[in-house]
C-alpha cells in the first residue's frame, strides 16, 4: 500500500450504492453488479474516494436484501460471485475503494441455520444459535412495527428486532462469532476495503430481556436521559468489534469497519470508534439535527468533541436508503420529526426550498473535517418519491404497520441517468422495481452534466475543492457571526451558512470559492445558502 493511503478512511468521501436502484444491465428492472461496474466512471468523475454497496447476497428479499441467506455468494438478481470480483477489480483500477455491507444481527429465515433450527426442535443445539424461548418473554416491538416475537408451529417463540423473516442471532454463541470471523475473511480475501456493519448496536441483548416501555426508535428514545434500551447498545457488543478489528489487522492495507449504530448521545456512539474497535460510525444525530444555526452548531461541536476524546474522525451523513432524502426532508417545516416515509395525502415537502437547503447542507457538510457519506442520487438533487401509490410499496415497514408508516421505498427509487431514455437510463427497458415519478427527467444526469449551477456540478466542484484545500484532514474553528449565521474556519477556508432571514456579510476581503446558490450582487449571502471563501 502506498504511504499516502494510510488512514484513507479518516477523510474519505464515500458514495453509497443501493444496488437494486443504481443501474440495471439486463432490463429486468432491478439494478445489478454488472450495471454498477459499467457506471464506475461516474464515481470517478464525481470525485469520491470509495463506494459502499448495500447487500447483494442471496436473499429472499424480505427486507431488500438485509435478510441474508448466504453470506458468501451473490443473489442471482444481482449477478454472480464472479461479477463481484469484476466489480472489485474495476474499482481498484480506478483507485476507488469498496466497502461491502455485513448483516450480523440477524440472518434470513431461509438461512440454512434457521431452517436447521426449526427442523431440530425445542432445546436443540441448532436453536441455540438464535434467540428462542418457550414463552414470549417480553413486550418488545419490531423496529418495523408489530411484535418482535413470532411463534413457530411447535409453540416456541423467536426474536426478530426487524421483520419475521430476519431472526436475530445469538451472539453469546461461539459458533456465531466464529462464523462471522470467517465471513469477514471471505470478503477480505477477495479484496474488499471494509465493511459497513448493519445494526451494529443490536447484536447483544440485555441478559434479562427486560420489558421496554418506550418507543423502539433508538435516537428519539430516552437514551439521552440515561435510560438504556435492553435491545440496543449493550456494553458487551464492543468485544465483538475488538475481535473483528484484530481480524482486519491481519490484512495488508487499511481495511475498515463502519458502524450503523442508532445510538445517542454522541459519547456513547464514540465508544464504537475507540482505537481498537471500529473506524467510523455514521453520525445520525447530525442527520437528524434541525435546520437552524443553533442546532447545527451544537451537533457539530458535540460530535467533534466526543470523537476527539477517542481520536476518531467524525463521519458525516445526510441521506441513505433508510431515511427521507435530504432534498425532501429539509423542505418540511423546521423541527418536524423525520417521518418514516411520505405518501399521497400526507403533508408534502416544499421541493424548491428543500433543494435549496439540501445544497446548502451538503456544502456545509463537505467543509467539515472528517469523512462523509453520500447516497446515490443526492448529487442530482433527487427528492424523495412522496406520492408513490401504496400498492407499489415493498418495504416491510409499510405492511407491518398496516400502512401507518409509509416506509422507505420513496428514497429507494431507481435513479435517473438520461432524460429521454426508457427508465431514465436506469436500464435498457422501462422496467423499474419501484415506479419512477413522471417528472424526473429534469433531474437526470445528462441534464446536469456540464451545466453551470446544476446540483451535480456543485457536488463535483465541492469535492474537488475539498480535496485541494485539505478540508477532510483539517480542523474546525468557529468564527463569530451574527444571529442565524453559522461560520467557521477550516484551514484557509472560511465557511458560512446563512440560516437567518436577512442577507449575511462575508468578512472584508473574502473571496468566494463556491456557494450553494448565487450570492447577492453586493456580495452578501442569501438565506439558506452556504459559501466557502478564502480570506
Ligand atoms: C439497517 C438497514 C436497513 C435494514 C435494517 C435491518 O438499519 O440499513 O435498511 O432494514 O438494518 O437489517
Ligand atoms: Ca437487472
Amino acid at each position: 500500500m502506498p504511504e499516502q493511503s494510510k488512514d484513507w478512511w479518516r477523510t474519505a468521501v464515500i458514495y453509497q450504492i443501493y444496488p437494486r436502484s443504481f443501474a440495471d444491465s439486463n432490463g429486468d428492472g432491478i439494478g445489478d453488479l454488472p450495471g454498477i461496474t459499467a457506471r464506475l466512471d461516474h464515481l470517478v468523475e464525481l470525485g469520491v474516494d470509495a463506494l459502499w454497496l448495500s447487500p447483494f447476497y442471496p436473499s429472499p428479499q424480505a427486507d431488500a436484501g438485509y435478510d441474508v441467506s448466504d453470506y458468501r455468494d451473490v443473489d442471482p438478481l444481482f449477478g454472480r460471485l464472479d461479477d463481484a470480483d469484476k466489480l472489485l477489480a474495476a474499482a481498484r483500477e480506478r483507485g476507488l475503494r469498496v466497502i461491502v455491507d455485513l448483516v450480523p444481527n440477524h440472518t434470513s429465515s431461509e438461512h440454512p441455520w434457521f431452517k436447521q433450527a426449526l427442523a431440530a426442535g425445542p432445546g436443540s443445539p441448532e436453536r441455540a444459535r438464535y434467540i428462542f424461548r418457550t414463552h414470549k418473554p417480553n413486550n418488545w416491538e419490531s423496529t418495523f412495527g408489530g411484535p418482535a416475537w413470532t411463534q413457530v408451529p411447535d409453540g416456541e417463540w423467536y426474536l426478530h428486532l426487524f421483520d419475521a423473516g430476519q431472526p436475530d442471532l445469538n451472539w453469546d454463541h461461539p459458533e456465531v462469532r466464529a462464523e462471522f470471523r470467517d465471513i469477514l475473511r471471505f470478503w477480505l480475501d477477495r479484496g474488499v476495503d471494509g465493511f459497513r456493519v448493519d445494526v451494529a448496536h443490536g447484536l447483544i441483548k440485555q441478559a434479562d430481556l427486560a420489558d421496554w416501555h418506550y418507543p423502539v426508535e433508538p435516537l428519539t428514545g430516552p437514551a439521552t436521559e440515561g435510560i438504556r434500551p435492553p435491545m440496543w447498545d449493550q456494553d458487551a457488543v464492543h468485544d465483538v468489534y475488538r475481535d473483528w478489528r484484530r481480524v482486519l489487522e491481519e490484512y495488508p492495507g487499511e481495511r475498515v469497519l463502519v458502524a450503523e449504530a442508532w445510538v445517542s448521545p454522541a459519547e456513547r456512539l464514540a465508544a464504537y470508534v475507540r482505537p481498537d474497535e471500529m473506524h467510523q460510525a455514521f453520525n445520525f444525530e447530525y442527520l437528524e439535527a434541525a435546520w437552524t444555526a443553533a442546532a447545527q452548531h451544537e451537533v457539530i461541536t458535540r460530535s467533534l468533541a466526543a470523537n476527539g476524546t477517542v481520536g476518531a474522525p467524525t463521519t458525516w451523513v445526510l441521506s441513505n436508503h433508510d431515511v427521507l432524502r435530504h432534498a425532501s426532508r429539509l423542505g418540511l417545516p423546521i423541527g418536524t420529526m423525520r417521518p418514516r416515509g411520505i405518501g399521497v395525502g400526507d403533508p408534502q415537502p416544499d421541493l424548491v426550498l428543500g433543494l435549496r437547503r439540501a445544497r446548502a447542507a451538503t456544502l456545509l457538510m463537505l467543509a467539515l473535517p472528517g469523512s462523509a457519506y453520500l447516497y446515490q442520487g443526492e448529487e442530482l438533487g433527487l427528492p424523495e418519491h412522496t406520492t408513490m401509490p401504496d400498492e407499489e410499496r415493498q418495504d416491510p415497514m409499510f405492511r407491518r404497520t398496516n400502512g401507518e408508516q409509509k416506509g422507505r421505498d420513496g428514497c429507494r427509487v431507481p435513479i435517473p441517468w438520461q432524460s429521454d431514455a426508457p427508465s431514465y437510463g436506469f436500464g435498457p427497458t422501462n422496467a423499474s422495481w419501484l415506479p419512477q415519478p413522471a417528472n424526473w427527467a429534469g433531474y437526470a444526469l445528462d441534464r446536469q452534466r456540464g451545466v453551470p449551477g446544476s446540483t451535480y456540478e456543485m457536488y463535483r466542484a465541492a469535492l474537488r475543492l475539498r480535496a485541494q484545500q485539505g478540508l477532510g484532514p483539517g480542523s474546525l474553528t468557529w468564527a463569530e457571526g451574527p444571529e442565524g449565521v453559522l461560520a467557521f474556519r477550516n484551514g484557509d477556508v472560511y465557511v458560512l451558512t446563512n440560516f437567518g432571514e436577512t442577507p449575511a456579510s462575508l468578512p472584508a476581503g473574502a473571496r468566494p470559492l463556491i456557494s450553494s446558490e448565487e450570492l447577492h450582487a453586493d456580495g452578501t449571502v442569501p438565506t439558506d445558502v452556504t459559501v466557502w471563501a478564502v480570506v
